[in-house]
């Protein structure tokens, strides 16, 4: 039997329009990417995970993933930490931004994090997981989500001793990739594990893993009861996967192909600034133009080449026609200005006072 992906759901009190998710992911979820995943049909997003230090020091790259645009809601933020103050503060921080959700990272495998005691290394620490939770929930007044591993070594069940208790704690939804942190991106998700944490806890679980086209979001869907899917890397430089899993298999052209890589481009130099977008959007291109769309040696041809202009050119060059498709994606695009400015959050937290 088939779900129905628009079908509305509850995370802690704030509508969800339907049952696919964007994935966070570090390094990939811009604001570009949230937007356009919102286009094509996810409806929940999420930023990428933001360092509860570096929002302490208020370090201004960290800030930046604070910004969020008029059309991205429903958003959730997630923050990674191990300090519950430092948590706290940050789960203000992003109440104030005007995020819908608060999610904290319970799930990074990577040396860098797990040393300070935050990501996936906080489910050997179930104490001090929980303690974060509570911190965050008692912060703010936005629903808290918490996103996990299925545990730290191979084989670990550890999500499901853990799961009721951070819901215990405050946790208004969980969201589960069960693979371990060891195996980092190896092997398959494993959603018995999500179908077993499904009736443990009463509240929604996000199943995140593998989920990479129509068929296999219904059927993890309906095998484990989770309210929702989440999409990762079958996403990067593809939204019409969201678009297929929505119920529309159509293929994209070569020049909507364009037309969306160049508006990326565009939003991404507005967003970050063209030094830092540059290097930024060179893993784009071959997400985009591979998959069989354009040949390989265009994708290199692009990665060489040294500014942005060069880039919009070679791309027309290639799909003169994506021209028009963009002038329509630009026209439906709203006004940048409604933006929630960095500047407009309370100065007691965000600098100053
Ligand atoms: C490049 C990359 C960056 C990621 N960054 C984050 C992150 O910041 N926070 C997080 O909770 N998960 C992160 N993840 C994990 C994804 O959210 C997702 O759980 C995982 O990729 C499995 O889903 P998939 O098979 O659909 O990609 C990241 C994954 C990738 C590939």
């Amino acid at each position: 039997m088939n779900i129905d992906l628009r079908s509305h759901w509850s995370l802690g009190g704030v509508d969800i329009p339907g049952r696919l998710v964007l994935a966070p992911m570090a390094g990939v979820s811009v604001q570009a990417f949230r937007r356009q995943g919102r286009r094509y049909g996810a409806a929940l997003v999420c930023s990428e995970m933001v360092s509860v230090a570096g929002i302490q020091h208020r370090n201004e790259r960290t800030l930046g993933y604070l910004r969020v645009s008029s059309d991205e809601h429903p958003l959730a933020i997630q923050i990674f930490g191990s300090d519950p103050a430092a948590m706290a503060e940050a789960a203000r921080m992003v109440e104030a931004a005007g995020a819908d959700v608060v999610d904290m990272n319970f799930g990074c495998p990577v040396r860098k994090v797990t040393k300070t005691g935050a990501g996936a290394s906080l489910l050997d620490d179930p104490e001090l997981a929980c303690r974060l939770v509570d911190a965050v929930a008692s912060a703010t007044a936005l629903p808290v989500s918490v996103k996990m591993r299925r545990g730290v070594e191979n084989g670990s069940r550890t999500c499901l001793a853990v799961g009721p208790r951070l819901v215990e704690a405050g946790a208004s939804s969980l969201t589960l990739h069960p693979r371990s942190a060891k195996q980092m991106y190896t092997g398959n998700a494993d959603h018995s594990l999500t179908a077993e944490l499904v009736e443990l806890v009463a509240v929604p679980v996000i199943a995140s893993g593998d989920i990479v086209s129509r068929a296999r979001a219904q059927s993890v869907l309906a095998t484990t009861g989770a309210s929702a899917v989440m999409v990762g890397r079958a996403a990067q430089g593809n939204p019409w996967v969201l678009r297929e899993i929505m119920g529309d298999p159509r293929e994209p052209s070569r020049e909507e192909v364009v037309a969306e890589l160049l508006l990326f481009v565009r939003e991404t130099v507005r967003e970050l600034g063209e030094q830092r977008a540059s290097g930024f959007l060179k893993k784009f291109y071959g997400w985009y133009l591979g998959r069989g769309r354009f040949p390989r040696p265009f994708k290199q041809e692009l990665v060489m080449l040294r500014t942005v202009p060069e880039v919009e050119a070679a791309l027309l060059a290639a799909a003169p026609g994506a021209r028009f498709v963009l002038e329509r994606l630009l026209s439906e695009q709203p006004d940048p200005v409604d933006e929630v400015l960095l500047d407009s959050l309370p100065i007691s937290l965000y600098g100053g006072g």
